[in-house]
Parts: structure tokens; C-alpha cells; sequence
């Protein structure tokens, strides 16, 4: 496996540079894949890559000792894209593994920092967030799904340990502070901590790497907050998923990424405009080979939509060699996305079902 995972990451020095550098400046520990038992896609190829506190966790899945997983998305947008699906992804990976299971809905959060509305966010979460979660892998009979807004046991955590921050600590972390992000950031050093009211056990949190100032909060909170005795939580981290056009940024308007779900129509007008590593012909492309590690369709085939190394090893290479044209990556890009859209829809309103039977806080 570990031989494998070397050569299955062929990425060039771009991102990987960037990322070994966050790894420095921010004190985080690299992923070790030996740590974690059969190890998801994201994890086998890089893209998970950093994590806080991640020895603890390894070995309360080796020993099978109990811990927690904890995740939340804030539901600002109609729809999750395709980079939301990892957490999703990694948090099936650790439910997998025997972790107690928690999925909340950051609401509160959404009307702090972007202006949503609270009962609009709950109608939404029910709707369709709490269901594509089901539908991408969670088992809803073993998490927990929550609101912030009506989980007191959160609102009232997020209180007691409020007087355990200083403004000078939130500058060092997050640099700027306003009010909303203030009452955010410490709702979810409580959303964190949360599971350990109930149970003393370890728990991690996977998310992008975006979400590591909340990670340094909590776990100093944690060590203050001396009369709960808190286990400090740990944090595991996936790269940045690109937009369809190269950059970092995705943008609503510009429409460079992939909704879940999504027409099969708006897909092919997506992928046939998105930046690939080919040449400016198809003579020379021949030729010269393509560029996977420049090709956001190789970064979906990577991140999503190939499940099986070897195929997607394979894939590299003839791409690499010229025998695969980049138009025919986003043709298979387009058939796999396909596949995938179909397999979620069909899955989606039993899911919702499930969901608005759901007792949910
Ligand atoms: N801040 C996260 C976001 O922007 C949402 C969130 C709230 C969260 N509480 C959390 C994520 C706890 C992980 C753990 O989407």
C-alpha cells in the first residue's frame, strides 16, 4: 500500500509545494496512510494530507476503543458540490471504522456569517442537505444529525466555554475577528466537544483544510476548560478541490463546478469547458502526451469518479502518453458524472423519506 500510494500521487510540484508549506508554518502533522486501515480514495492518493492529533485516532481504530466523528456544513447554498462530498466521503471512511457518528447542520452559523435564514435553512437541511448526505454514504441509522439552532446542549456548551477565549488569542488564529465569526467559531468549538457531555471518548473532525483555525480553538479551549476533561479533538484535513477552470475559487456564475445533483445536460456544458492538460491538437497531443497533473477532469477522476487505482493509474498513463485524446477524458468524465447523478437520484428520495422521519434536534 504504501509503495502504491507513492506512485499513485503523480502530481507535480504545484499544490503539493503549497501544501507541504501549510504543513510547516501551521504546525500540522502530516497524514500517515500505515495509520489508518483500508484506507478511502482521498486518503490513498493524497488529498487527505494533514491532520491534528491523528496518532489518537489511529489507535482507538486499531484498539477499537470508542471515538466519534463530527462534521457540519453550513447550508448557504441551494446545493452541495462535489468538493462537499468529501467530508461526506471521510466521514463515512471513519463510520466505517466504528465511529460514533455526528452531522450537524451549521445554521446558525449560515445566519451569522452569510445571512440566512434560520427556518429557511431548516426546511432546506430536511429537504435535501440531511438526504444527499444519506444518499452520498452516511448511514442514518448509526449518525446523529443535528441543528445548531436547536441543540441546546451545543448552545448552552458554546456559553460555559466562551469565557475561555481571548480576543488576542482569536487575532493570532483567525487574524481579523467580528462579532459573527466570534460567536461561530465558538459555537463550533462546541459543536466539537459536544459528543464528550454524553461519553468520554476521543473524537476527530474531517474537514478542508479552511477549518484548522476552529481545530486550534477547540483544542486549546479544550485543555483550558480543565473541569470537563475533555479529550482534545482531533482534526484531519482534505486538499482544496478546484474549480473546473484551474482556479481555487468556485463561482455560482461562472459555473466551474459540479452540483450533486445535476442535469445531465449542465454537466457536458460544464466539463466541455473545463481546463484540461491537452494539447492545442489532437496531431500533437499525440505526440507530446497530455498533462494529468494540469487536468481539472483528472482532478475529478481522481477525487471522484474513479474508485479503482489501478484504472486510474492506467488512465494517467495513456494519457500521458498520448493514447488518451483530453476529448475523450470528458467524454468518460461525462458517462461516469452521469452514472453518478443517476445512482444519487435514485437513492435520494428514499433518503429524504428516512430523513423527515428522522427525530433530529
Ligand atoms: N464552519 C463549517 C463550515 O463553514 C461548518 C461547521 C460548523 C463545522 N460546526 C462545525 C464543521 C463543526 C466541522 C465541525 O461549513
Amino acid at each position: 500500500m504504501m509503495k502504491k500510494e507513492k506512485f499513485i500521487d503523480p502530481w507535480g510540484s504545484e499544490l503539493p509545494e503549497d501544501y507541504a508549506r501549510l504543513i510547516k508554518e501551521f504546525g500540522l502533522e502530516e497524514f500517515n496512510l500505515a495509520d489508518f486501515p483500508n484506507p478511502n480514495k482521498l486518503m490513498r492518493r493524497g488529498l487527505v494530507f494533514a491532520g491534528r492529533g491523528l496518532k489518537e485516532i489511529s489507535k482507538a481504530i486499531k484498539e477499537k476503543k470508542p471515538f466519534y466523528a463530527l462534521s457540519g456544513i453550513m447550508p448557504s447554498s441551494e446545493k452541495i458540490h462535489l468538493g462537499n462530498k468529501c467530508v461526506i466521503d471521510n466521514m463515512a471512511y471513519f463510520q466505517q471504522q466504528g465511529a460514533k457518528t455526528y452531522m450537524l447542520v451549521a445554521d446558525l452559523e449560515a445566519a451569522a456569517t452569510r445571512g440566512i435564514d434560520i427556518k429557511e435553512a431548516r426546511k432546506r437541511a430536511l429537504n435535501y442537505y440531511i438526504p444527499a448526505y444519506i444518499s452520498l454514504g452516511l448511514d442514518p441509522k448509526k449518525t446523529k444529525f443535528y441543528f445548531q439552532s436547536t441543540n441546546k446542549d451545543v448552545v448552552g456548551l458554546a456559553y460555559s466555554l466562551s469565557g475561555k477565549a481571548t480576543i488576542n488569542e482569536y487575532r493570532a488564529i483567525y487574524g481579523s475577528t467580528s462579532p459573527s465569526r466570534i460567536i461561530s467559531s465558538v459555537l463550533q468549538v462546541a459543536d466539537i466537544l459536544y459528543p464528550q457531555l454524553k461519553e468520554e471518548m476521543p473524537g476527530v473532525v474531517p474537514v478542508g483544510i479552511d477549518q484548522d483555525p476552529h481545530i486550534r480553538l477547540t483544542r486549546d479551549i479544550a485543555k483550558r476548560a480543565k473541569k470537563f476533561k475533555f479529550f482534545l479533538p482531533s482534526g484531519i484535513y482534505h486538499k482544496y478541490t478546484p474549480a473546473l477552470d484551474g482556479s481555487l475559487k468556485m463561482s455560482k456564475s461562472k459555473g466551474n463546478f459540479i452540483e450533486i445533483p445535476e442535469s445531465s445536460d449542465s454537466v457536458r456544458n460544464k466539463i466541455m469547458k473545463a481546463v484540461t492538460g491537452g494539447r492545442k491538437t489532437a496531431e500533437e497531443q499525440k505526440k507530446l502526451g497530455g498533462q494529468p497533473e494540469k487536468d481539472m477532469i483528472y482532478e475529478l477522476f481522481k477525487q471522484h469518479l474513479i474508485e479503482n487505482d489501478e484504472e486510474f493509474l492506467q488512465r494517467i498513463k495513456d494519457n500521458k502518453s498520448g493514447k488518451i485524446l483530453s476529448k475523450e477524458d470528458k467524454e468518460y468524465a461525462i458517462e461516469l458524472l452521469d452514472k453518478f447523478m443517476e445512482d444519487f437520484n435514485k437513492k435520494f428520495e428514499k433518503a429524504k423519506n428516512i430523513a423527515n422521519n428522522l427525530d433530529i434536534d
